[in-house]
């Protein structure tokens, strides 16, 4: 694995209503009836985690029948009137055997086998396939990404372990069963940049404005004109649905737009929700470089466009874009992410799981503000 792709994932890592407009869905012949409303029935692997949920209120908002399927461990009070089918995704899917479906949504394949049985399984029983992939697949974020940019390898492809490494090229593995199984025909793959908004449990966006919000002297990382990116997790639920109703079959990035949204516009979002007297302090790459900032979750989301890994923050969403992925304003989502962070109990937000702990912040300014006097 290359450094530039170590660096971008150990640093880190879309609406319409088509229900009653009598599309035609093309199913195939032994997956489910179209209904005569248009609405669709969805099985959704993993609805119950940050993502999910967003992606089955949009899909039950437009109407549809949703039906989930997990383990039963993780947020079971969400949907308690959706038919509910516990199985594990390690050798537990017979729930989902003889059953049909209009569409899955296969938001929690990590590992290759497990895409592989669920798409083989479903492959006959459902019409249309969407796997949640990531832009971690790429092998190289030296260099701007577009979705033909070559795809992350493993030498032993029996790994199934996930770990910082691991996870990007797995989650290619992964596309790469999922395509085998349904064929790209009937196979949407999304791969989103970092998601954010309310509900989001790696406080990676989160750390900024939730810093600034307490005021006083803040460290920002290098130039406020470098470029990051990112997808609110309500943009990535509509676009979703929107490809399943629509049958969007093909890759797509689902990012904002490159060069977009800068660093800068993410301090001006977070100052303008919070309304914190906050001092901004901008320090330089190689200050970043020599403090061993640019590893891990110090300064999520945003990448130096210096590092062999910059091509990370400039992956092209053209394609989404063009069949119809809308990113709402950011300042959106800094208001929204806000709110939620407010309503949140104080044992979750005493420590955020991402970003500078102000002890940290405190010695790094001093630092910087020596060396720079
Ligand atoms: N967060 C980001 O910034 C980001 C960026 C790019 C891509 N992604 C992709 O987004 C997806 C993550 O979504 P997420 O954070 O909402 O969910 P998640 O935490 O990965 O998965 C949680 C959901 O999957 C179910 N689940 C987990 N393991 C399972 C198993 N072995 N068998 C059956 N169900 C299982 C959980 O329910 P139970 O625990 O009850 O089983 C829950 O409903 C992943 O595909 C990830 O690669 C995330």
């Amino acid at each position: 694995m290359n450094k530039g792709r170590r660096q971008f994932i150990t640093s880190g890592l879309v609406g319409g209503a088509l229900v009653g407009s009598g599309l035609s869905l093309g199913l195939q012949p032994d997956t489910a009836q179209a209904r005569d409303d248009g609405a669709l029935s969805i099985l959704v692997l993993g609805g119950t985690g940050f993502i999910g949920p967003h992606m089955v209120r949009e899909a039950l908002r437009r109407g549809h029948e949703v039906t989930l399927f997990n383990r039963g461990r993780t947020n079971n009070e969400l949907f308690p009137d959706l038919e509910t089918l516990i199985g594990d995704r390690d050798n537990g899917l017979d729930e989902l055997k003889g059953r049909t479906w209009d569409a899955v949504i296969d938001n929690s394949g990590y590992v290759p086998r497990h895409v592989h049985d669920s798409a083989s399984l479903l492959s006959s029983s459902v019409g249309h396939y969407l796997y949640i992939s990531t832009v971690s697949v790429y092998a190289s974020f030296a260099n701007p990404l577009s979705e033909d940019s070559p795809l992350a390898t493993m030498d032993d492809e029996s790994i199934e372990e996930v770990t910082g490494e691991t996870y990007g090229p797995l989650k290619a593995l992964c596309e790469k069963r999922a395509e085998a199984a349904i064929g790209s025909d009937r196979l949407t793959v999304l791969r989103p940049t970092y998601i954010c908004g309310p509900g989001d449990r790696t406080d990676r966006y989160t750390y900024w404005p939730v810093r600034t919000m307490d005021g006083g002297s803040m460290l920002w990382p290098g130039k406020p004109s470098d470029p990051i990116q990112i997808i609110d997790v309500r943009d990535l639920a509509n676009f979703t649905i929107d490809c399943v109703e629509r049958r969007h079959a093909g890759i797509y990035n689902t990012v904002t737009p490159p060069g977009e949204f800068t660093i800068g516009d993410l301090l001006a979002d977070s100052v303008a929700v919070t309304g914190a007297a906050m001092n901004p302090t901008w320090v330089d790459y190689e200050f970043i470089r020599e403090t061993g900032l640019n590893e891990g979750r110090k300064l999520p989301i945003w990448v130096s466009p210096e590092s062999d890994s910059a091509g990370g923050a400039l992956a092209s969403g053209e394609r989404a874009l063009n069949i119809g992925l809308h990113n709402r304003p950011t300042r959106e989502t800094a208001r929204d992410t806000v709110s939620w962070w407010k309503t949140l109990p104080a044992e979750r937000t005493g420590k955020l799981r991402a970003g500078l702990s102000r002890e940290e912040e405190v010695t790094l300014l001093e630092q910087w503000h020596a060396a720079n006097s």
